[in-house]
């Protein structure tokens, strides 16, 4: 381990108990000034935490909010109310100083990695980037390039193509190698895999798993897709709206759905074999919720009531808190 190394660990390894990742009550709006305050926020009160070496899910339908929890910690996105915790240190509102002090041990995989790789640069140079940042020396970074690709399954002359030589998978996995080379805590996955046949699919999930236990990594895994999510979370959290719907041990969530809005997510997510897919479409078309197109409900009452085929006036009048259903956190009135 390098001296480096080894003197930002000191400084980072969290207290026994202390989470890595604490978010708390958090708003964001879009928008600057006044329309700000009156725009509907696209993050409602929103609250979970990660562990060191935990992965959590974060699940929900197009819009619901995922990427903007996901740009808030990574401070792309500014927050309109609540905190965010990053290992005891409150990053809320954190200079941009500070979070490029931060930078090493946050960092992002996108869907598209042509957002995070430059197309007219070497894999190497795009690579060797954030180290050089760091002071480090132009043959040592190369050399951690190449590690580095051969660890994500890649050849080591990879280091002088260009992204344009390689297929999305193979893309993905270099976007994998940029997060990690200046050896993160913490991976923002914001549907790392969404872009990506079924079986790259699983053959990139296997290396984020690989690494993960390898390296103690912590990881916020953002998808639509419920099946994909559960594939590598130990907790997850549900959103719609903006809003928590439903929280707990990845198990319980899609094994045992308790909010109307997770069972229809579970129903709707793909499953490889064409009998079950029927089965799935049976029981999807059985729980009678309506289409995403529903308006949305009125402020107040519960975000999910437009669409739900269980809600009553209380339902539409009452918003539901969070509590404690078996092993998870369900905002619903019957569950
Ligand atoms: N830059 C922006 N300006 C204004 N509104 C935005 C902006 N980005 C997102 N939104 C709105 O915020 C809400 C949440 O968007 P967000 O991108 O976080 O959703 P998402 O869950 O990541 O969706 P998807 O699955 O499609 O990626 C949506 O209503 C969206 O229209
Ligand atoms: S609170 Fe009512 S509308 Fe909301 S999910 Fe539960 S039953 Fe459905
Ligand atoms: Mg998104």
């Amino acid at each position: 381990m390098s001296v480096e190394t080894a003197a930002r660990q000191d400084e980072t390894v969290p207290a026994p108990g202390q989470q890595l990742l604490d978010v708390a009550d958090l708003v964001v709006r879009y928008g600057r000034g006044r329309k700000a305050a009156t725009a509907p926020a696209a993050v409602d009160g929103v609250s979970f935490s990660i562990r060191p070496g935990e992965t959590v899910g974060l699940v929900g339908e197009s819009g619901s909010g995922k990427s903007t929890i996901g740009k808030a910690i990574l401070g792309l996105e500014k927050c309109s109310g609540g905190s965010i915790r990053y290992n005891g240190t409150d990053v809320t509102h954190a200079s941009a100083a500070r979070r490029r002090e931060l930078g090493g041990e946050l960092r992002a995989v996108f869907q598209d990695p042509n957002s995070s790789l430059n197309p007219r640069q070497t894999i190497g140079a795009s690579l060797a980037e954030p180290l050089r940042i760091r002071g480090m020396a132009a043959g040592e970074a190369r050399q951690r390039a190449e590690d580095m690709l051969v660890r994500v399954g890649l050849p080591r002359e990879a280091v002088d193509r260009y992204p344009g030589q390689f297929s999305g998978g193979q893309r993905q996995r270099i976007a994998v190698a940029r997060a990690l080379i200046c050896e993160p805590r913490l991976v923002v996955c914001d549907e790392a895999v969404s872009a990506l046949d079924l079986s790259t699919q699983a053959q990139v999930l296997n290396l984020l798993a690989d690494l993960r236990d390898e390296r103690g990594l912590s990881y916020l895994f953002i998808a639509h897709d419920i099946s994909v999510v559960q594939f590598l979370a130990q907790r997850v959290v549900v959103l719609y709206r903006g809003q928590v719907m439903e929280s707990g041990p990845a198990a319980a969530v899609t094994e045992s759905p308790h909010h109307p809005f997770t069972q229809a997510l579970v129903a709707a997510s793909p499953v490889p074999r064409p009998a079950e897919q029927a089965e799935r479409r049976q029981k999807r078309e059985a729980l009678g919720v309506r289409t995403a197109a529903a308006a949305a409900a009125a402020p107040g009452g519960c975000p999910f009531s437009q669409r739900c085929p269980l809600a009553t006036d209380l339902c539409r009048t009452e918003r539901p808190v969070l509590r404690t259903v078996g092993m998870s956190a369900v905002a619903c009135h019957y569950a």
